[in-house]
């Protein structure tokens, strides 16, 4: 199930809020429509916002009235400030709107319409790339997964999650593929249940074992040695190994500690920000309350209750016992190591 689609020369996105009731795709002929469908979550997960943006740029540029390139560029710019306004957390977003600016800015072309169909070039390019780093994740983190492990993920870094076969799961996917005998528990992850609507589906429909849990069993299962190893994505990773995931991944974190579980994250290069020290300096979306106080329109909580509702937390790099990136392992010190395979010289 792909949660992009470009086809016949038009962007169609698969809405993520109605799984897994119904399979239901959204035509994005304006490109508000896909900034609206990733403030709602209808399209989420940091590389799936990256590539979705980098589309619906393509499609602003087509609605762009400009008969010669500077003036084409300034709207331009204009319309990558609104998409880019749209989540603040995941880098992905802001990366894959600057390298759609750097890549025409940089053309010599003068011609619009030339500069249009360079645009669609470089999308594609993000999107193909980023399935090809997912299979190189793949292959490298399965690595860490013995025959036989069960693996707690949080949230959803799946295939709906990316341009294709995920992050964390894309791992479990390549270690399933291997012929190993992988078991997956996923956390439903509140309050969206991005867990028990995406992750289980994906699972169920790829026919790897999953067992879901609420959030709050985590820690019995771990207690319980019912857990081998952790592995979820990731929003944003900063120069120290600080990384923001969906809120709850910290728990889950302090818990493998103090079980000495494994906690690997999955992320490609995309995902880490280098011009961020510590995760301190990483913007935590907080979304609306309603999200905490209803579900499926039912309110679950006195009206005039105070909410609060952020949608990521940082997990510390000490925390962290590995980060599997398509270019291969990275281990601690993060600092370093980051650096190296990014290439940063110190
Ligand atoms: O709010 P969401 O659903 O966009 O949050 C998604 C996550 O936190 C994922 O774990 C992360 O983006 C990595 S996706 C490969």
């Amino acid at each position: 199930m792909d949660a992009i689609i470009w086809e016949n020369d038009s962007l169609r996105l698969l809405d993520q809020t109605k799984l897994p009731r119904s399979i239901e795709y959204i035509e994005c002929n304006d490109y508000r429509t896909v900034a609206e469908a990733i403030k709602r979550l209808a399209v989420r997960g940091a590389p799936a916002i990256g590539a979705a943006a980098a589309y619906g740029l393509v499609v602003g540029a087509r609605q762009i009235e400009a008969a010669d390139r500077k003036t084409f560029l300034e709207k331009l710019e204009a319309i990558a400030g609104e998409l880019g306004a749209t989540r603040p957390t995941a880098v992905n977003l802001r990366w894959a709107l600057d390298r759609m600016m750097m890549r025409l800015t940089t053309a010599p072309e003068q011609d619009v319409q030339e500069l249009r169909r360079i645009m669609l070039d470089e999308a594609h390019a993000i999107y193909n790339e980023d399935v090809q780093s997912n299979r190189k994740m793949g292959e490298f983190g399965q690595e860490l997964l013995p025959d036989g492990a069960r693996v707690l993920t949080h949230c959803n870094a799946g295939a709906l999650a990316t341009a294709g076969y995920g992050t964390a799961l894309g791992v479990i996917r390549a270690a399933h593929e291997k012929g190993k005998q992988i078991s997956v528990y996923a956390d439903e992850t509140r309050p969206l249940l991005q867990g028990a609507r995406l992750t289980a589906w994906e699972m169920v429909q790829e026919g790897i074992p999953v067992t879901l849990i609420t959030d709050n069993m985590a820690g019995y299962l771990m207690a319980k040695k019912m857990v081998d190893c952790v592995i979820v994505g990731a929003d944003r990773i900063t120069a120290n190994g600080d990384v923001a995931n969906k809120i709850g991944t910290y728990g889950v974190a302090v818990l493998a500690k103090y079980h000495n579980i494994p906690f690997y994250v999955a992320a490609p290069l995309s995902t880490i920000d280098m011009g961020l020290s510590s995760g301190e300096e990483i913007p935590i979306e907080e979304r609306d309350p309603r999200e905490v106080t209803h579900h499926a329109g039912q309110a679950m909580a006195p009206d005039g209750v105070q909410v609060w509702n952020p949608a990521f937390d940082v997990t510390p790099n000490h925390l962290v016992t590995a980060i599997i990136t398509e270019m291969g392992i990275v281990y601690p010190p993060y600092i370093e190591n980051l650096a190296k395979i990014c290439g940063y010289k110190k």
